[in-house]
């Protein structure tokens, strides 16, 4: 190991060669650092102790650790191994104790690292870290990048146990939460970090191009329709409805529900926005509306798309079997396919991600509770009723519909379809389970 120079003592702290003394120590900090985000692991101390002490004992050994006022507060180490292209160095472990992370002690030690690796003539520096995160970032500062040549294979258990289960449920849920409470607090950012809008990237469209060309025009005097405008009396009387009764709804009607969910009321700009009859976060309107249209007057069944800039369908094509797509788009509720019509909502990312980049993801949530409110409210004012549904299987949606499931996917759905107050019975039924459980 190198030996320590004046360079090495910087204020009151020293950088030194690990020392196997100290071992116990790094131990300590090694599991409460992992213990951290972004890796959430459970380390016991003892366990982290023999993990380090493991790596320290390998005679290629190399390692730094971070003393300030005589404590141990972190340490980088690693092994190298002779390959046919020289001598290369793994990176295993950088930690450092979370009581002091977030100023800049692990960045003083990896720099420090680098310089002593590279003053040792190492042909190549590898490390193995998360893919997300601000980790990644963190390391392309110093030049490293992801290789692609090779990848980490694993052969490991398949069945977490129970407490393997419970931590990724836990993981799970806290990703759950960070995103709602922190999507504009998010790690690893740089604070000059701009939007594509911000850099004048170009816009994307406002709407998807029609996909077939195959259009119907949708009627726009709703004066035909029995509109209940008790707008009081509709938000009381505004529910859930699961049982249909399996009949035709007019083109009026879909027309309807489609301009009171995503109709386009006006442009904004030369083609800044699009103002509709649902808010959205930046008037982005980051969906499209696509169909499993069964019984519509006047309309084949089959796939369709709302094309909202000139309030017009396009016919996608049909299923081979409406009913079967349905309920398995819809997570096997098969009372779904019962629905005169069933609205899917694609989100197309890079239409709100444009503007709000990182920030983009909450707000696309936010804007698809307002359409779908808007649908139950629309089809209780004409005596139709439906149903949120956000069990949706996005694969064989999007397969149908011909998205690819990265740039845009099905997210949300929602059938509406004829409903009588003789039903009543049969939709209380879906929560019979509440009284027969006592709850
Ligand atoms: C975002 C969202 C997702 C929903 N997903 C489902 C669903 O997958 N299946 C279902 O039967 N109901 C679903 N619902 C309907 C709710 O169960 C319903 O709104 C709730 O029981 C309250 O009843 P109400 O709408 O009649 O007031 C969903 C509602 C919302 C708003």
């Amino acid at each position: 190991m190198k030996n320590l120079t004046e360079d090495d003592i910087v204020g009151n702290y020293i950088i030194q060669p690990c020392s196997m003394e100290h071992v116990k120590r790094y131990g300590e900090i090694y599991a409460g650092a992992f213990s951290c985000e972004p890796w959430n692991d459970h380390w016991k101390a003892a366990d982290a102790e023999i993990h380090v002490r493991e790596i320290l004992e390998m005679e290629q050994a190399y390692g730094l650790e971070y003393v300030m006022d005589g404590e141990v507060i972190g340490f980088i180490l690693g092994s190298s191994m002779l390959f046919s292209y020289g001598r290369t160095f793994e990176i295993n472990d950088l930690a450092v104790d979370p009581a002091f992370q977030g100023k800049g002690i692990g960045t003083t030690l990896l720099e420090r690292m680098l310089e002593d690796l590279k003053a040792q003539g190492m042909a190549g520096i590898h490390m193995i870290t998360a893919t997300d995160g601000y980790l990644p970032e963190f390391y392309e500062k110093y030049g490293f990048r992801k290789v692609t040549e090779v990848m980490l294979m694993g052969l490991e258990e398949e069945d977490p146990g129970e407490d393997g289960h419970e931590d990724i449920i836990k993981k799970r849920i806290k990703a759950g939460r960070d995103f709602i409470m922190k999507f504009n607090d998010v790690e690893g950012v740089p604070e000059d970090y701009e939007t594509d809008q911000y850099m004048k990237k170009p816009q994307p469209p406002l709407a998807k191009a029609p996909m077939t060309g195959q259009i119907t025009d949708l009627p726009k005097d709703f004066s035909l329709l029995d509109i209940d405008n008790d707008f009081l009396g509709i938000i009381n009387k505004r529910k859930s409805h699961r049982v249909y009764t399996d009949e035709h709804m007019s083109l009026t009607e879909l027309s309807y529900l489609l301009w009171c969910t995503q109709g386009v009321k006006e442009v904004r700009g030369k083609a800044y926005a699009t103002l509709r009859t649902v808010p959205s976060g930046g008037a982005r309107h980051p969906f499209e509306c696509y169909m499993a249209i069964r019984k519509v007057e006047g309309l084949e069944e089959g796939l369709y798309h709302y094309l909202p800039m000139n309030h017009q369908i396009e016919y996608l094509g049909n299923p081979e079997d409406m009913d079967a797509f349905i309920s398995e788009s819809l997570c096997e509720q098969t009372w779904t396919a019962k629905a005169s019509v069933v609205f899917y909502y694609s989100c197309v990312f890079y239409r709100a991600e444009w503007r709000y980049g990182i920030w983009a993801h909450g707000p696309v949530l936010m804007d698809a509770g307002h359409v779908t409110e808007n649908l139950y409210l629309a089809s209780e004012s004409i005596g139709l009723g439906g149903c949120a549904i956000a069990s949706v299987e996005p694969g064989p949606a999007n397969i149908a519909f011909g998205l690819d499931g990265v740039e845009e996917c099905v997210f949300y759905a929602m059938p509406v379809g004829t409903v009588k107050e003789e039903d009543s019975k049969a939709e209380a039924d879906f929560y019979a389970f509440v009284k027969e459980e006592g709850l």
